[in-house]
């Protein structure tokens, strides 16, 4: 096994996870904007630090990922991030995409951008302590008009540059083509888009000759549209989500982490646990677990509203979320 399978792997132990807290310095002010706090570069650090530092994460946690300005930032232990995650056994990763554009084919589709400068790039943020990397794509549902094969198929395209990049320079990709769940679509709809999009990104990877058993994938759940008005059961989410990988994702693969996408944290949490149970008794070939945002920061996010004397119950929230997630993996 070389040593960038082996580093892939080992985000898969059991009970542990990933946390995404790669939100771009945009994300990230909306997101504190949206629980009444302000924002700075200081803000930010500390909205890191709520997270990183609270004591025991690595019980649940075997990898985050940052955004490139927390790389070079310390937590108010005096540390910087990328070496006391790495000391507590949390393997730092890094957002390497820049963010997406209109695709000019499709105006109503995203593109990702970011691959002009990414050999460099990659090379500072190795030096600064990541180990993996990420990118994501962004595949909207309307009806039978989006997604389109070409748009699908270059968001492949460049998933797959970026994923030859990345193991040419030592880090492990972690690769998201990220269904959205918002839109009025069904869960039967949301299973077929997963399929097309995961079996044109598979056939890119192949034509590519990216190393299959060194990159994570990084999906969304089955689910129908948020604005759908129609509740699924977490059965059902994980009998659609597991048919869609079994049918689009080869067995090769490292492992594969969830997005929480914009579900409730008990809906991420419900669900991710039925779909684990449920990869189990079809003997899925891949491990799973979550490498969740929102659905890991909300509770805490709204207890610490950017105050010094919230930060203890803010972070005894989150590891509470942390364990129930841990406990559905
Ligand atoms: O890019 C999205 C993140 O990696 C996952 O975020 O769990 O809030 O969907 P989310």
């Amino acid at each position: 096994m070389t040593d960038l399978v082996a580093t892939a792997r080992s985000i898969f132990q059991p009970g542990k996870g990933i946390l995404a807290a790669d939100e771009s310095v945009h994300t990230a002010t909306a997101r504190l904007a949206s629980y009444g706090i302000s924002t700075s570069a200081e803000m930010r650090r500390k909205y890191r630090d709520l997270f990183f530092s609270a004591e025991g994460v690595e019980q649940y946690l075997s990898g985050i990922i940052l955004f490139s300005e927390t790389l070079l930032e310390k937590g108010d232990d005096g540390e910087l991030f990328p070496s006391s995650l790495a000391a507590r056994g949390i393997l730092p990763g890094v957002k390497v995409d820049l963010g997406t554009e209109p695709f000019s084919a499709s105006p109503n589709e995203l593109i990702t951008q970011g691959l002009l400068d990414l050999s460099t790039r990659l090379a500072g943020y190795k030096k600064q302590g990541a180990v993996f990397t990420k990118w994501r794509a962004v595949i909207r549902i309307d009806g039978d008009q989006l997604p389109t094969p070409v748009a699908l198929h270059e968001n492949a395209k460049r998933l797959a540059t970026y994923a030859k990049e990345v193991q040419t320079a030592g880090l492990v990709p972690i690769l998201e083509p990220e269904v959205l769940y918002k839109g009025t679509h069904s869960r039967q709809k949301a299973r077929s888009v997963i399929i097309e999009t995961l079996g044109t990104l598979f056939s890119v990877l192949e034509e590519q000759s990216v190393d299959r058993a060194g990159v994570i994938l990084k999906t969304s759940m089955a689910l129908s549209g948020s604005d759908s008005g129609k509740k699924d059961t977490p059965e059902e989410v994980a009998e659609d989500t597991v048919a869609a990988l079994m049918e689009s994702v080869p067995q090769q693969v490292a492992g594969i982490v969830f997005l929480s996408g914009g579900q409730t944290p008990d809906q991420a949490t419900e669900n991710l646990a039925a779909i684990t149970k449920h990869a189990k008794s079809v003997h899925a070939p891949w491990p799973l677990t979550f490498s969740y945002a929102r659905a890991l920061q909300e509770e805490s996010l709204s207890i610490w509203k950017g105050k010094p004397e919230n930060v203890p119950a803010a972070r005894a929230a989150f590891l509470a979320r942390l364990a129930k997630v841990s406990a559905a993996v």
